[in-house]
């Protein structure tokens, strides 16, 4: 099994390159903000939870979204491994991951983390878009869809989030940050951090995610 892990601020890219390295690797893209925003169009009780902290810009309390995360990876899909975005989010989720994966005699292999300051993370949230059926991302000035407002890899509508509103920006920016930097320090004191420049074009990023991910020696025991 390969766990990767993506790292970054709200806005960073993080959704963007784990689509993509995601179907490079041909490993499923495992995204807790999606998997919440689902859970809250269909109305379940996890959603109605997860709202109330969403459109605050707060984290969902830890053991909904442990049990959430680690449900997802026991899928068919994620028995080779999982790219996941979003996950873990501070040092308590870090740690039940690294227990689960203990557990079947696993590991995080790799945390990515990219780096993009924050003047730049307003700017490509305000202009986000994300389709209705599976999330895709596109922002009106970087990355366009080719017709306005339809996904051009599944032609559903696409919406502005909910938590992108100016307020609710400022506060994902804020407490969230701190829990980030703790899990940056998970990693780095696991060796498996590695850091990207996340203020290049979304295909140099995605190379350089690549590469680091291509560099890492293989596993022989697993
Ligand atoms: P989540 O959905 O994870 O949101 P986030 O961390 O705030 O990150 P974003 O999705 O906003 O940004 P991203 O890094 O994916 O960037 P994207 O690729 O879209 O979480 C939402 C909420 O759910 C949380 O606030 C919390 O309440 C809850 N939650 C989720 N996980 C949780 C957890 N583990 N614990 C507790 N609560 C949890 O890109 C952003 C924009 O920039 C797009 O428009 C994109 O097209 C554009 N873009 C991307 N890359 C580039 C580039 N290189 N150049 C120019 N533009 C670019
Ligand atoms: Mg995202």
């Amino acid at each position: 099994m390969t766990v990767v892990v993506l790292l970054g601020a709200p806005g960073a890219g993080k959704g963007t390159q784990a689509e993509l390295l995601a179907e490079r690797l041909g490993m499923p893209h495992v995204a807790t903000g999606d998997l919440f925003r689902a859970a809250v169009r269909d109305g379940s009780p996890i959603g109605l939870e997860a709202r109330r902290f969403m459109e605050r810009g707060q984290l969902v309390p830890d053991d909904i979204t442990i049990r959430m995360l680690l449900d997802r990876l026991d899928q068919q899909d994620a028995t080779n491994g999982a790219i996941l975005d979003g996950f873990p989010r501070n040092g308590a989720q870090a740690t039940a991951l690294d227990d689960a994966l203990r557990e079947r005699g696993d590991r995080v292999d790799l945390a990515v983390n990219i780096e993009v300051p924050v003047d730049e993370l307003i700017r490509r949230m305000s202009g986000r878009w994300v389709c209705t059926d599976a999330g895709h991302v596109y922002n009106e000035s970087t990355n366009p869809p080719r017709v306005p407002g339809v996904c051009d890899i599944d032609g559903s509508p696409l919406i502005q989030r909910e938590d992108d509103r100016a307020d609710t920006i400022r506060a994902r920016l804020d407490l969230p940050l701190a829990s980030l930097r703790e899990v940056i320090d998970h990693y780095a004191r696991a060796g498996v951090l590695r850091a990207v420049n996340g203020l290049q074009p979304i295909e140099a990023v995605a190379d350089d995610v690549l590469a680091v991910v291509a560099g890492e020696p293989k596993r022989t025991d697993a």
